[in-house]
């Protein structure tokens, strides 16, 4: 009989992770219905993503936009809920990451008797004050299948006791930047996006609710980025942008402001730039796939593989540790911490031989 499971995605990384799962799930031979919460809804942030990786649309878009964390993720349960009664049997949930949608979905699935699998299973910042963090924590004890991106993944979840369903996969982002880098390069071509040439650029990003709602804090980035040696290309998050006006925020022309990015034309940015700075997880790994260093603006990160060899450098917001952190250039063996783009592939075959054992409820 045909497998048919639900995937529920709904902020930006999340497509491009879907993008590459479920075309191996259709390869395998698994019904997928691909709900879609509605957490990011602007073209640029969700349908830019669907178009550039030739992911069908949702079947279901729940709309349920943004709000403070009560009411998206009580909006996303109720909705969810709905749908997971009208649709008939799945035999799983898949979910991704660490959002608001990932444990809403979570939530409801686990209480309608719903195995839940979870695609970056493991990940831990230790900072309990990012609602990622408790997000990933809620949906790792519920899920049924953690498909862990590595090793350090796996020995997170076993310290918590989490020993059942947990399989290395790699990371599916990984799988996403082998498939499109040269498409990126071919197609966006760095001179038609920016003034600036390659290697004569910083590539910025900051979109936590950490630094961007604190006043203070997004003041400080404003000042480094403004302070450093090249021109930063800032392609701005709504959350940040929003929080920039809102604070009176006055961005200096060395800053080079642009609007949300889709995949392709951040990959190719990043193929140009000199280094990275940024408060992203995604983008951390994709620098450092793409050997670029990285100063990772806060005081941790769940990726702590990408810091060996110093090609990530964890400095918060401290001008002198960021300035020091990109005088060095890194050159170190970075080893396959993230698997070496097969991840897609390997879910799928786990989800294939799956039995449903292995479930916690
Ligand atoms: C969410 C995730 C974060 C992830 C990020 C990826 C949570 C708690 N956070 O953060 O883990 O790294 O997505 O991008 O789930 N907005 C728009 N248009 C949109 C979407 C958002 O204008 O299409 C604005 C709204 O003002 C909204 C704000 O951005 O209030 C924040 O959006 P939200 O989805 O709440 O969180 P993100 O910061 O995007």
């Amino acid at each position: 009989m045909t497998m048919r499971i639900c995937t529920v995605v709904g902020a930006r990384p999340q497509f491009i992770k879907a993008a590459v799962v479920s075309r191996e799930l259709a390869a395998a031979g698994i019904e997928e219905d691909l709900v879609h919460t509605g957490q990011h809804y602007d073209s640029s942030m969700s349908r830019v993503f669907f178009d550039e990786l030739y992911v069908p649309a949702p079947a279901v878009d729940l709309g349920v936009g943004s709000a403070s964390h009560a009411i998206q993720t009580g909006l996303i349960m109720t909705r969810l809920e709905q749908h997971l009664s009208d649709a008939g049997h799945y035999r799983l949930l898949l979910v991704y990451g660490d959002t608001n949608s990932t444990l809403a979905a979570t939530l409801v699935a686990s209480k309608m008797q719903l195995p839940v699998g979870h695609v970056e299973a493991g990940l831990r910042s230790g900072n309990l004050r990012m609602p990622e963090e408790i997000n990933r924590i809620v949906t790792d004890r519920l899920s049924s299948l953690l498909f862990c991106p590595s090793e350090l993944a796996v020995e997170n979840l076993a310290a918590e006791g989490l020993t059942e369903g947990v399989s290395i996969t790699g990371d599916v982002m990984r799988d996403a930047l082998e498939q499109f880098i040269d498409v990126a390069k071919a197609r966006f071509d760095i001179s038609r996006m920016i003034d600036h040439e390659a290697d004569r650029y910083y590539l910025a990003t900051v979109h936590r609710a950490e630094t961007a709602d604190d006043p203070d804090r997004l003041r400080s980035v404003v000042d480094l980025l403004a302070s450093l040696d090249l021109p930063v290309v800032w392609p701005v998050h709504p959350r940040a942008s929003k929080r920039l006006k809102e604070f009176n925020l006055t961005v200096p022309g060395s800053i080079n402001l642009l609007p949300p990015l889709g995949y392709l034309e951040m990959l190719s940015l990043l193929s140009g730039t000199k280094a990275v700075l940024t408060d992203s997880g995604g983008l951390q790994k994709e620098a450092f796939w793409l050997r670029k260093p990285c100063i990772t603006l806060r005081s941790e990160t769940e990726w702590v593989e990408t810091t060996r060899g110093g090609w990530n450098t964890v400095t918060d917001i401290d001008p002198d540790r960021v300035r020091t952190a990109l005088a060095q250039r890194p050159t170190g063996e970075q080893g396959a911490p993230y698997g070496r783009g097969d991840a897609g592939k390997e879910i799928a075959s786990i989800l294939t031989g799956w039995q449903g054992k292995g479930s916690r409820r």
